[in-house]
């Protein structure tokens, strides 16, 4: 039986390789399967301070890169969350019979709001969870592709579901989450540790999806490595060279032992030149769709207008029996 599937990203910055590798990659696969919802959750993005131009800009590059990685509009419903208000009401709903203790558990809430304080913190940054379980049960969603990081969410949109049917009737089906496959976590050029994020502050910590070839060739020349040169594959002992090689393996799908072979007597340079030529050969042709879509913004509007108009009609379907199981209106 297929699915039906809901992934969101928010817009908040450029998407990075991380992105590509962990999820994109991963929901251009799953649309061959099952019929999916891919949204830009520009409304989740207002939960932290932003720039409206800068949000606008980013929402039409986050769907041209969706397009240019390879969703298919005709399979998938690609949309903006804020082009369907039935999203915003569902949440409001939810938020009343959510509870203040579970939202305040979320630990994407306590990181956050760590550095104001939670009685600092904004309401819509607490009642981010209502909104994406709204996002998520409106459309009957079975499946849920999100990093480990979201896990909580989800989770808590199965206990709200849960509830609400209990207390209004069977409305909403309960979804179950679609974790990545681990290997798939790509790490800061610059600290092993850490993951690869969109917004972090070291300038070439980060490949993101737009970057010209001279800065890639530059993040990767400059990325960290690990004391030994020697490229071997252990990510406990050599975390930075593993990094860097789990990228050169989803570039050209060779496997670790095949790259360390390659690369056998040779240093660190040889193979950062080589990863930054594989990386510029994949990423490049991607870079230039996405600039494609964004230059010529006629094909971009008229896909993401069929797909707001889809999500609206099951979104108000949907939401015809919710009001109407809660009481509301006339
Ligand atoms: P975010 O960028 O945190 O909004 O995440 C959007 C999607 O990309 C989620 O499914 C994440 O799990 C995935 N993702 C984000 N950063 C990475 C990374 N460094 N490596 C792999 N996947 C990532
Ligand atoms: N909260 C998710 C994130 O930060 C984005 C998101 C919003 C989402 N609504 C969703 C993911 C619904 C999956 C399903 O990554």
């Amino acid at each position: 039986m297929k699915d039906i599937v809901f992934s969101g990203i928010q817009p908040t910055h450029q998407l990075h390789i991380g992105n590509y590798i962990g999820a994109l990659k991963q929901w251009v696969h799953i649309q061959k399967e099952h019929h999916c919802n891919f949204c830009i959750v520009d409304e989740h993005a207002i939960t932290v301070p932003q720039d409206p131009k800068a949000l606008r800009d980013r929402i039409l590059t986050t769907a041209a890169t969706y397009l240019a990685v390879g969703i298919i509009p005709e399979k998938t419903t690609l949309f903006v969350q804020s082009e369907v208000p039935q999203h915003t009401e569902l949440g409001w709903l939810l938020m009343t019979i959510a509870k203040i203790g579970e939202l305040e558990r979320m630990t994407q809430f306590k990181d956050k709001s760590r550095k104001g304080g939670a009685a600092g913190a904004g309401v819509g940054l607490f009642g981010y969870p209502a909104l994406m379980a709204a996002d998520i049960l409106i459309y009957d969603t079975t499946l849920v592709p999100v990093g480990d990081d979201q896990l909580q969410h989800v989770e808590l949109t199965r206990v709200l579901a849960r509830r609400f049917n209990e207390r209004f009737g069977e409305t909403f089906v309960v979804p179950n989450p679609l974790i990545q496959k681990v290997g798939a976590r790509i790490m800061s050029l610059q600290d092993p540790a850490k993951k690869m994020s969109k917004s972090d502050t070291a300038e070439t910590a980060t490949l993101f999806l737009t970057d010209t070839d001279d800065s890639i060739r530059k993040k990767i020349m400059r990325s960290v490595t690990d004391s030994e040169a020697l490229v071997h594959y252990d990510p406990e002992k050599k975390p930075a060279v593993s990094n860097l090689m789990t990228i050169y393996h989803h570039m050209t799908g060779e496997t670790m032992k095949d790259i360390e072979k390659k690369f056998a007597g040779k240093g660190y340079g040889d193979f950062k030149k080589d990863l930054a030529e594989q990386v510029i050969q994949h990423m490049g042709p991607l870079r230039d769709k996405i600039n494609h879509y964004l230059t010529d913004k006629t094909e971009l509007k008229k896909i993401l207008d069929a797909g707001r108009d889809t999500a609206l009609k099951n979104a108000e379907a949907k939401m015809k029996v919710v009001r109407e199981r809660m009481g509301l209106g006339r």
